[in-house]
């Protein structure tokens, strides 16, 4: 165990608090707190019911907090007391003015760092946990030390990679830690801080060193290359169903291949979270910015498969439902943008509830963890949208199922008797390739799997 460590995390999001709690649980001698703007979030961290679902965070908060995790509004007071400051803040898409669409928005970034610099009153190592744009770190620097008062701030870049779902996981048995500095004996001694606190549970050659603007970089770069297989994935899907190849056969056997490897080949209704669809926006705006059309054009492709596959899921609905959806009723099954997460952030069910709508469609939507935050997503939309937990009810009197989170519970669901209660010809489309086809096609189902020939009574 290293010395005693002070340690503040500036937003409590996503990754914010998983990664400071898991500190705190691993690091007992060190006092770690959590601090956000948004009082509702922080009272529901210091509650039994926590702002996030994410498996085995709710047992790690419970160990820790009050003992050496704190969670609190008074961002002032943090600055002033903690001399490691990770800032976790959100980097969405920006939504106005120049690179609208395409590139970050850092506001909430500078007016953290401007809060960093006003209320400290010592030297401290802040350090960048959101994924933010190459050369951030350097207008961080300029902003935090553009004061001659003896107080220093040295910026590192810290990029966090885990997944939602399997967050606790991924932070107790990471891959790797990268840790971006400056090759100065500041920046280098500052690097070394931070690797201490991870070598309280991290194998020390897990721990990697680069310079700043390369840690930044490969945050964006790995988010691309994984978005990519993706696409890859899901365009190859496109083609299985013309020429009579099963998606599934075809993944299997390229990702034997141990140059390719098996992961991330999983053909679906397209990528949704957080992270893939601004990443690599953001990269693409980055490339635009720096002259190289034909590497932005390059990485916005991934992009536009991605909306090319849920734009196709509709369309194949439509084609398999005699070209009509106006007046009928639709169950999805999962909102949630992947399972074991209540997030919903560019979930394609979001996209797909938008356009049976739009079909006039009536749409049933159904998710064990999301519902809170569909009803937020789709609070503006015109047209009949009702919200059922279970999945049994929700297909109650629906034409069709359409299949758009791959929640473990939906293959244990007895589809006999679901069929039963559905309007005739009844209909599934999975856009995960989740459920036994053949036997949801034995069942009466007309089954529309991904990538993979449909199964029909017609
Ligand atoms: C991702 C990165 O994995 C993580 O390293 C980074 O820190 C944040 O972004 P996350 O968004 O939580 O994490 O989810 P991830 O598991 O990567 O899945 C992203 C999307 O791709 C989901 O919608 C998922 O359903 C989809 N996906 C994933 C597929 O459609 N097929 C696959 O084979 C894998």
């Amino acid at each position: 165990m290293t010395s005693a460590k002070k340690i503040l995390c500036i937003g409590a999001g996503y990754v914010g608090g998983p990664t400071m709690a898991m500190i705190a649980s691993k690091c007992p001698r060190y006092r770690v707190t959590v601090v956000d703007i948004d009082p509702e979030r922080i009272a529901a961290w210091n509650s039994d019911e926590l702002p996030i679902y994410e498996p085995g965070l709710d047992q790690l908060v419970a160990a820790a907090r009050g003992r050496n995790l704190f969670f609190s509004t008074d961002i002032e007071a943090g600055i002033r007391e903690n001399d490691i400051i990770f800032v976790s803040v959100n980097t969405p898409t920006k939504a106005f003015g120049l690179g609208a669409g395409m590139a970050a928005d850092l506001q909430y970034w500078e007016k953290t760092a401007r809060q960093i610099l006003a209320f400290s009153e010592s030297s401290k190592i802040v350090i960048e946990k959101s994924t933010l744009p190459v050369k951030t770190a350097l207008a961080m620097e300029r902003i935090l030390n553009s004061r001659t008062n003896g107080v220093f701030f040295d910026v590192l870049s810290n990029p966090e990679f885990l997944a939602e779902g399997t967050a606790i996981h991924d932070l107790e048995q990471p891959d790797r830690i990268l840790i971006g500095s400056r090759e100065t004996e500041r920046g280098l001694k500052a690097r070394e801080t931070l690797a201490e606190i991870y070598a309280n549970w991290v194998p020390r050659e897990k721990i990697i060193t680069s310079n700043i603007w390369s840690s930044e970089l490969s945050k964006l770069v790995a988010n691309a290359f994984l978005a990519q297989r993706i696409s890859s994935i899901n365009a190859v899907s496109a083609l299985c169903e013309k020429a009579e190849a099963d998606v599934t056969e075809v993944a299997r056997a390229v990702g034997m291949d141990s140059r390719i490897g098996a992961k991330f080949l999983n053909a679906s209704i397209g990528f949704g979270g957080s992270c893939f669809k601004k990443d690599i926006l953001n990269l693409v705006y980055l490339c635009r910015n720096y002259g190289l059309e034909e590497v932005a054009d390059y990485w916005e492709s991934v992009v536009k498969i991605n909306d090319y596959q849920q734009e196709r899921f509709i369309r194949n609905m439509l084609g398999a439902m005699f070209n009509t959806l106006a007046g009928k009723r639709i169950c999805l099954w999962g909102f949630a943008f992947k399972a074991n997460t209540s997030d919903t952030r560019e979930s394609p069910a979001i996209f797909v509830t938008r356009r049976l709508l739009v079909e006039r469609a009536e749409v049933v939507v159904s998710d064990p963890k999301a519902l809170k935050n569909a009803r937020i997503d789709l609070a503006g939309a015109a047209g009949r949208v009702s919200y059922v937990e279970d999945p049994v009810r929700a297909a109650e009197g629906c034409h069709a199922i359409a299949l758009l989170t791959e929640w473990d519970l939906y293959r244990h669901l007895d589809l006999r008797k679901i069929f039963k209660t559905m309007e005739k010809p009844a209909f599934i489309f999975d856009g995960r390739n989740l459920l036994d086809h053949r036997r949801c096609f034995d069942i009466g189902f007309n089954v529309y799997p991904l990538g993979k020939p449909p199964l029909t009574h017609f």
